[in-house]
């Protein structure tokens, strides 16, 4: 498999350049929209790892279908720390978007599952995200209690729902017990509310709505 870039009939995934930075934010603005919350923050995040440390750049993938950007996904280096005192690199990744226009069509799937072949091939065993698992057990993520990851902000004898792992490499883990802490970045707009709120006013205006299915 080439994993530089995969083009199909109906699409291509390459890697996002600079000429693509503004197309890209919006449409993680609009693929985020009032999905999570009224409003969104996912575009400010995305804006924001650009200049983060731990974003990799080889993994900041766009789906072009007819000439637009329908997708994207960003990856990100995380450490899963060890209960013998060790660390484990780990990636992660998000925001991951389709187009409003474009969802349940298969095209989420297809990006993530080549974003996760391409990070493989990049030397990483294990990716894990906080998500639903309605969309990623199709890319074979599970519970990442069960193969002993812990979250950092829960309890380690809970199992959290939306705490998902997948092994790239069968046994990378090798049955090591640990707790995986975000990078920094996901929370900059809570952090700094005034300069998302600066960003933000570049964009066209939306309406923030309270909807069914927001987290609470
Ligand atoms: C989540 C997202 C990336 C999925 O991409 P997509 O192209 O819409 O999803 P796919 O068509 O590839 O979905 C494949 C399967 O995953 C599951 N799935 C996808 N989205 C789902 C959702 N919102 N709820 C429940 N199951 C979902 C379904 O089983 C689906 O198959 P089906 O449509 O035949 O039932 C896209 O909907 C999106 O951008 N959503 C808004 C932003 C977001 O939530 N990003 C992820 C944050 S964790």
């Amino acid at each position: 498999m080439n994993t530089n870039n995969q083009t199909c009939k109906d699409y291509t995934i390459r890697m996002e350049q600079p000429c693509d930075f503004s197309t890209v934010e919006n449409l993680t603005r609009e693929s985020f929209w009032n999905v999570y919350h009224p409003g969104c923050t996912e575009h400010y995040v995305l804006h924001c790892f650009r200049n983060n440390p731990s974003f990799i750049p080889e993994l900041s993938l766009v789906m072009e279908k007819d000439g637009k950007i329908i997708g994207h996904v960003m990856y990100s280096k995380a450490v899963i720390t060890l209960e013998n005192g060790g660390i484990l690199p780990s990636w992660t990744f998000g925001p991951i978007s389709i187009h409003p226009d474009y969802k349940r069509q298969g095209y989420g799937l297809k990006l993530l599952n080549f974003s996760l072949e391409k990070a493989k091939s990049m030397g990483v065993g294990f990716v894990c995200i906080e998500g639903n698992i309605a969309f990623y057990k199709n890319a074979g993520f599970d519970l990442a209690s069960k193969l002993k990851i812990h979250y950092h902000a829960e309890p380690k004898d809970v199992e959290v729902p939306y705490f998902l792992a997948k092994e790239l490499v069968p046994g990378y883990l090798g049955g090591a017990e640990g707790t995986y802490c975000p990078p920094e970045g996901y929370f900059v707009a809570e952090k700094n509310p005034e300069s998302f709120e600066a960003y933000e006013a570049q964009f066209s205006s939306k309406q923030k709505l309270v909807l069914p299915g927001q987290l609470g």
